[in-house]
């Protein structure tokens, strides 16, 4: 049985002069939790927008389920499986949390082998549906009691945990988090960390850039060590953690 569910093969993507990717190669188990790390343009973000879809790759493979991806525009990469959160627009912060929710679910679901959040037997319209799906959401992530805050008014890190709540509404298969506890504060931090293994409990697989050394290392299984575009080191968190090459990184050594 094969136990990879992204693979991405020798990518690269230059930018002008820059080489901002070059012949980074990766692998994300499934139903993992692989922390990406590396100092400030590293590549970290290019890589993720590559997976996505926002860049095309000048060279390279993915796959995704065994499937080549990096012709697909992003909309399809959503439909297979593959989400990425984004920081919420203002527009939206005019909106409650519940039409947050609410927005774009429709015939939008991927795979639907862990739909888990329809417990409750036939519920015939699909607004209602999606209603209750939301609602079951904002319950897992303690925020049913902001349903009908409006989404500007909410802290930072709630904004991010509304965001990952969100994403869910289309059931994804792999979650891609650009930095999920930058600017979070400690306590909503370590829930973020429980939420994200329980849904790993649940079945999803996870790629998340982060700077934030001791949380990556909580919630990952492994890390990935990215320097100028490659990835260099691959291993526990322990193991990456003490490599002098990201020591140097997180110490201000640049990279
Ligand atoms: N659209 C772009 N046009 C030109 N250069 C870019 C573009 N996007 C990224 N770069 C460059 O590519 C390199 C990698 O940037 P990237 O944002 O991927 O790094 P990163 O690892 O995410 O860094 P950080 O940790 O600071 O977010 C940097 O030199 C950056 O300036
Ligand atoms: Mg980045």
């Amino acid at each position: 049985m094969k136990h990879s569910l992204l693979e991405v093969k020798e990518v690269k993507k230059q930018f002008e002069s820059i080489l901002a990717v070059d012949d980074c190669s990766l692998i994300v188990k499934k139903q993992a939790i692989t922390g990406l790390v590396g100092a400030n343009g590293a590549g970290k973000t290019t890589l993720f927008n590559l997976i996505t879809g926002y860049y095309k790759a000048d060279s390279g493979k993915i796959l995704f389920n065994d499937i080549r991806i990096d012709d697909m525009p992003t909309f399809k990469r959503a439909r297979i499986g593959m989400v990425r959160t984004f920081q919420i627009t203002k527009a939206l912060s005019r909106m409650t949390v519940l039409d947050n929710m609410m927005l774009g679910p429709k015939g939008q679901s991927g795979e639907k082998i862990w739909n888990i959040w329809l417990k409750s037997g036939k519920i015939s319209k699909e607004e209602d549906m999606a209603k209750e799906k939301a609602l079951e959401i904002l319950d897992f992530f303690n925020m049913l009691h902001m349903k009908d805050e409006y989404a500007g008014a909410l802290s930072g890190g709630q904004k991010k945990l509304l965001e990952m709540a969100r994403s869910l509404m289309i059931d994804p298969i792999m979650l891609l988090l650009d930095e999920p506890f930058a600017g979070v504060n400690p306590t909503l931090a370590k829930k973020m960390v429980i939420y994200i293994k329980e849904l790993r409990e649940k079945g999803m697989t996870f790629l998340i850039i982060e700077h934030d050394i001791p949380l990556i290392t909580k919630v990952s299984d492994t890390l990935s060590f990215m320097s100028q575009g490659k990835i260099i080191l691959e291993g526990t968190p322990e193991e990456v953690k003490k490599d002098p090459r990201v020591r140097d990184a997180y110490l201000g050594g640049g990279d």
